[in-house]
């Protein structure tokens, strides 16, 4: 094995990837392994794959990922607890099909996060306790989710106190995306304000990271490491990604074929390679509050974001699992 990604940022932070189980025996796990000292389970700790019926959790897939950090001295986060997307639809019905009351509702999600983050104590060190939920409109404040119009605000703060009553060593986040978008980020910052001014257990808040060669701007994303560690939280960068394709705020778009053989051009490369060379910069700049930082997927072979009808390559390995130029450029400093 050849020097990775973890051993360029030992003194700086940990480096992590979201992986399925089917890449923890194929040929992804060697670079995972040589590259990673971090892992997230995309998608098997969610709540509807691990728990799929009232009474029935599904812990294979979760298991097997736990297994395979602890087999190779790597770190885990779990994600996440409590979201909108993904949640199973029996949580929020009684047997009759109606909508549950806000009492059963809570008591089946301290339910669930008392079980999950139970059976993970040993391996888990921080969970995105709760996920996504600030609006993206601006005029509005939290998500109108089924957890929102059961619960109310409430069932955020509930969730950190059971996360925290099952595992106090645990270090827990607000884990979201759009964090650099300044209106959003004034409603995340407003929120876990809260949390904290009420007491309540949260230690870090969680950009996810989902970028792309147009965003964000420098600024924007020093500022939004800089307001949430000015409130005592740590931050890390959970889902990274830089899209080859124009971001989600309508930036201006990229001309490519958007269609599932779209070809990485030299164009998106060089973007690419801007946006991963500033973003590491700013992370290196701010390792006092920065923790880790965690890409969402291994290489360009599979990455979600292929799943919209087009070919992306957000990744630092390319779709023969070789290290792209990018992947270079973010490790030069330390030649
Ligand atoms: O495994 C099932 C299969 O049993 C089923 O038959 C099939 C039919 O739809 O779906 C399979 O599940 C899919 C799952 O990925 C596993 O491949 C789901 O449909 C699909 O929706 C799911 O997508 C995941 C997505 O979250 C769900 O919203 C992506 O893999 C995952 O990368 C993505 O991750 C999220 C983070 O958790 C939160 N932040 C945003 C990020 C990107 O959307």
């Amino acid at each position: 094995t050849t020097k990775g990604l973890k051993d360029h940022y030992k003194g700086y932070f940990t480096m992590g990837v979201a992986v399925a189980p089917r890449s923890l025996h194929g040929e992804d796990s060697a670079v995972i392994v040589n590259h990673f000292n971090s892992l997230t389970a995309e998608n098997a700790m969610k709540m509807e794959p691990i728990h799929p019926k009232e009474n029935e959790y599904y812990w294979k897939d979760a298991d097997s990922i736990a297994a395979f950090a602890k087999k190779h001295g790597m770190k885990l986060r779990g994600h996440t607890l409590c979201w909108h997307a993904q949640a199973p639809s029996w949580m929020f019905k009684n047997e009759k099909g109606d909508t549950v009351s806000k009492a059963v509702l809570l008591q089946r999600l301290k339910e669930h996060i008392t079980t999950v983050v139970n059976r993970y104590k040993n391996y888990v060190y921080a969970w995105d306790v709760v996920n996504e939920a600030i609006d993206d409109n601006n005029s509005n404040y939290l998500r109108n989710t089924a957890w929102y119009r059961i619960c109310g605000e409430e069932f955020i703060a509930k969730a950190f106190e059971y996360a925290h009553a099952a595992d106090p060593k645990a270090i827990l986040f607000y884990n979201d995306y759009n964090t650099e978008m300044p209106g959003k980020r004034d409603r995340i910052y407003r929120l876990v304000k809260s949390l904290k001014d009420a007491g309540v257990p949260i230690h870090g808040v969680g950009l996810q990271g989902h970028w792309s060669v147009n965003n964000p701007p420098k600024e924007e994303l020093e500022k939004s490491i800089q307001m949430f560690s000015s409130l005592g939280l740590q931050v890390q960068v959970t889902e990274l990604d830089v899209s080859v394709y124009g971001g989600r705020q309508g930036g201006q778009l990229i001309q490519g074929q958007r269609d599932t053989t779209a070809t990485f051009t030299p164009e998106m490369e060089q973007l690419q390679r801007d946006k991963y060379k500033m973003v590491f910069d700013v992370f290196r700049q701010h390792k006092d509050k920065i923790t880790g930082v965690t890409f969402w997927n291994v290489s360009d072979r599979y990455s979600w974001l292929d799943g919209r009808g087009r070919k992306n390559y957000p990744l630092l390995f390319d779709m023969n699992r070789q290290p792209k130029k990018a992947y270079w450029d973010v490790v030069s400093f330390n030649q």
